[in-house]
């Protein structure tokens, strides 16, 4: 089969990865991808976004599959786009992809079909959603409706930061119309967990657990990224937990979405607060995580190109995806003010010594070839990650391989897995 995959950053490296082991698998394509795909797979200069560009060239190279990384272009309907030009493509329909792309419709769907998440009111007047935080109790988090790269919640503690926030989205319009409407809701408190979901329509599969680590300093201190390391399994992901994710939230938001006329095929991630009374949803995303992929699918042992078509056909449940016993964990290599303004351009080096250790994967998402040298050019430059045989041994080495890598200003996390690590003991 010829195999486009879309998107530009290590989620779709992990996902390359993936694709280039299947025996099934002739000719795989990435738009735009980077130097780290391009080196198993033939990179092609189309945006993620250009969904009238992509649709041309998989028509035009004979593409059987086309695999969709990153939310944007879902949001924007490229599922619509390629199915009503025949071509089979793995994602959800724009319809579905709302369950990321408005976090008030995510929202509605969860309070109509019972699925436990943060009590919340929506607004797009800055008074009212300011008359609303006057009686609210502290913390109370603050989300810009739309999409937002991870960076449009708040956290607020005091009534001057919710302000901030308030204003900054709806008055500044800092997220521009993404930010047009505000969710505030609840302050759930817990531990943090990531559980991704294969989904045919009817049927899902959830992947292992995972847990990713969203601030940009250790101790969960500082401004939310898109994420600075993640490890897989989650310990905090009992066996008792994932029962009740799949029956409390998983089950009744496919029956939900799919009674909505919007059935879910693709990746659903559902972004967890595992709280006192049982797992509550944070968050939809509409696609594989990042970094969660970069630990979560170094651990699938089942053809990924099976389970797209699976889910494609409607038949997961005739399936048996399986997993490894090992444990993952990924650190992510940062270009320091990130994810405020960073520089681009430094020099990285050490990658391949790195990449040669043993089940070490290092996957590529902000970097470019300058010169035929390779070189930071986004926030978020590398993942590390590491097999072992338990999180301890995957965590050490992934560090072990990180340490060999280096360039001018980069920011990791020292304390990647440290949650996991105390929760065993
Ligand atoms: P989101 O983009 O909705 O996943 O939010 C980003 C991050 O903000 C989450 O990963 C949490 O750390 C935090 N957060 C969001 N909503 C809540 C909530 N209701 N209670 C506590 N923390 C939250
Ligand atoms: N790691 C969070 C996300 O992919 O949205």
């Amino acid at each position: 089969m010829n195999i486009l995959l879309i998107g530009s950053g290590g989620r779709e490296h992990a996902l390359a990865v993936q694709l280039k082991k299947s025996p099934r698998v002739a000719e795989l394509y990435c738009a735009p991808g980077n130097p780290g795909i391009g080196g198993i797979a033939g990179l092609v200069n189309i945006a993620a976004d250009d969904i009238a560009g992509l649709r041309d060239f998989a028509r035009q190279n004979k593409i059987d599959l086309t695999v969709v990384g990153p939310e944007v272009p879902l949001t924007l309907g490229i599922v619509d786009e390629f199915e009503a030009a025949g071509l089979k493509i793995f994602g959800p329909s724009k319809a579905a992809a709302r369950l990321e792309g408005s976090k008030e419709f995510a929202k509605k769907i969860m309070k109509k079909y019972k699925i436990p998440t943060a009590a919340y009111e929506v607004f797009d007047d800055a008074q009212k959603a300011l008359e609303y935080v006057y009686m609210s109790r502290f913390p109370v988090v603050i989300k810009a409706d739309g999409l937002a790269s991870g960076k449009g919640v708040t956290v607020a503690g005091s009534l001057v930061e919710a302000r901030r926030a308030i204003n900054a989205a709806l008055k500044d319009r800092i997220f521009g119309e993404a930010g047009a409407r505000v969710i505030i809701e609840e302050f759930l408190a817990g531990e943090e967990a990531s559980m991704l979901a294969f989904c045919d329509g009817q049927n899902f599969v959830p992947m292992v657990s995972a847990q990713d680590h969203k601030a940009v300093y250790d101790g969960d201190k500082g401004p939310n990224t898109g994420g600075m390391g993640a490890y897989s399994p989650a310990p905090v992901v009992t066996a008792e937990i994932l029962e009740q994710v799949n029956s409390s939230i998983f089950r009744p938001l496919l029956n939900g979405i799919a009674q909505e006329g919007a059935p879910y095929r693709g990746v659903l991630y559902a972004g967890l607060m595992i709280t006192a009374d049982g797992p509550k949803v944070v968050e939809f995303n509409c696609r594989f995580g990042d970094p969660e992929t970069q630990v979560v699918l170094p651990r699938l042992k089942t053809d990924i190109v099976d389970v797209f078509e699976a889910c494609l056909a409607g038949h997961l449940d005739a399936l048996a995806v399986e997993w490894t016993d090992a444990a993952a964990a990924c650190v992510v290599l940062a270009a320091d003010g990130y994810p405020g303004k960073y520089e681009k351009g430094q020099e990285i080096t050490g990658v391949d010594k790195a990449a040669a250790l043993p089940d070490i994967f290092i996957f590529q998402a902000g970097t470019a070839l300058l010169d035929g040298r390779l070189v930071a050019a986004g926030g978020r430059v590398l993942g590390v990650t590491a097999l072992g045989a338990d999180i301890k041994t995957a965590v050490k080495n992934s560090y072990k391989a990180a340490e060999l890598i280096s360039f001018p200003g980069l920011h990791k996390r020292k304390d990647i897995g440290q949650k996991a690590l105390a929760r065993l003991k």
